[in-house]
């Protein structure tokens, strides 16, 4: 016999996942269906027209991979990229990075383009890197997660187009927190994550692929490598036929209908007007206290900021104690970062005024333990903030 499973309730301001909104743990919850009952399709497609007003798009392939933010880039790259073509993927964090190194393993001879991390990827500096290369496909990170830098996408499609490319980006950190547009950006695919600004559990990976993408897929030379991401076999599925694939999980559907549910509830551009009311207060309250934020302000995340540790201050002692003493999770740096940065996360359901208060008072009281001097009262000019509206 082992004990029941009882998770401590965190107050989750890390990079992902964000706090489940308490209905969508509701629906989690909720009876499970089969994967081929006709009142699951009805919850299914009501969850992809919500999805594409989320996505900003009027693309009927939009839907989602059973698997989490990475199984979503894993689809979207397998389907659209055949071996021997030409890739280019602007590097500057670690999903950059990982796109690459995806990119890659479906075959595609990579341009891997580096810029400094914490900063917006250049353009000019991609297209001298191309050469006389011709890139079949762009491949793009909108919000990089390790370091809270947000790239524009225009500027990456104008160069897509210039090839006849098709142009893909990664939302795993941008869905539900700033827009996406990916119509209005020219995006041929997108993936993104059920577990940042929507609050869902995690498992779940949004997808949306546009029709030239699809009549890229159909008409590939070879098959998709993968069974299990074959956006036709998927397609077969969530459409008309409702054909077998795989076993999706209806539980996790049910919570981000419910998830979606509540984005609608509240309104697309309410919910971005609100994590940018949060964010800016948050950033106050850290330059209060002495902190320094790593992105410049016009390339900056609302919904993730990277935080410099200041010097001579333990990262896992303060983390520890701030999960340990105040139940509140936040990330640490990856990569080049690691030890060096915090990474907050204001998403979804979790982008409040009380997270923010809650977490510069916590935050003030275990840099003091370890000996540091805040600057001023990160609360009261997080309050000023708010109070300013
Ligand atoms: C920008 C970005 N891409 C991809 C991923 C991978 O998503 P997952 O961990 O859900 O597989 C993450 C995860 O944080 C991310 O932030």
């Amino acid at each position: 016999m082992i004990p029941h499973f009882q998770p401590p309730a965190r107050t989750l301001l890390g990079p992902g996942p964000s706090d489940v909104a308490p209905s969508v743990s509701r629906a989690l919850a909720a009876p499970t269906l089969g994967h081929l009952d006709p009142r699951l399709f009805a919850c299914m497609d009501e969850l992809r027209g919500a999805l594409r007003d989320v996505f900003g798009t009027q693309n009927p392939a939009t839907f989602l991979i059973s698997g989490t933010g990475t199984a979503g880039m894993e689809a979207v790259l397998a389907n659209l990229i055949e071996p021997g073509e030409v890739v280019l993927v602007p590097v500057h964090g670690y999903f950059g990075a990982r796109v690459a190194e995806i990119a890659g393993r479906c075959g595609a001879e990579v341009v891997r383009v580096d810029g400094e991390w914490g900063r917006a990827s250049d353009v000019a500096k991609a297209r001298a890197a191309l050469g006389a290369k011709k890139p079949a496909l762009v491949a793009v990170v909108h919000a990089e997660t390790s370091t809270g830098v947000r790239q524009e996408l225009a500027p990456w499609r104008d160069l897509a187009r210039e090839h006849g490319a098709l142009f893909v980006a990664d939302t795993v950190t941008s869905l539900g927190c700033i827009p996406v547009d990916a119509d209005a950006n020219g995006l041929d695919g997108a993936w993104s994550c059920t577990q940042k600004g929507l609050s869902c559990a995690s498992g779940m990976s949004p997808v949306t692929f546009s029709p030239r993408a699809v009549e890229r897929v159909r008409s590939r030379q070879r098959k998709v490598q993968s069974f299990y991401l074959d956006l036709g076999l998927l397609l077969d599925y969530w459409d008309g036929a409702h054909a077998y694939h795989h076993t999706i999980s209806s539980n996790l559907l049910y919570g981000v209908h419910e998830a979606l549910r509540l984005v609608h509830e509240e309104g697309l551009a309410k919910r971005f007007e609100r994590t940018a009311l949060v964010s800016k207060a948050a950033c106050a309250g850290f330059e209060a206290l002495g902190l320094k934020l790593l992105v410049p302000q016009g390339e900056r995340l609302p919904e993730l900021l990277a935080v410099s540790i200041p010097e001579g201050i333990d990262d896992a002692r303060i983390r520890t104690r701030l999960l340990r003493d105040f139940d509140i999770e936040i990330g640490g740096g990856l990569g080049v970062f690691k030890g060096k940065l915090w990474r907050v996360g204001l998403m979804g359901h979790g982008a409040t005024r009380r997270n923010v208060l809650t977490l510069l008072a916590a935050l003030r009281a275990c840099l003091e333990t370890e000996g540091y001097k805040a600057s001023g009262d990160g609360v009261a000019a997080a309050e000023a903030v708010f109070g300013a509206r």
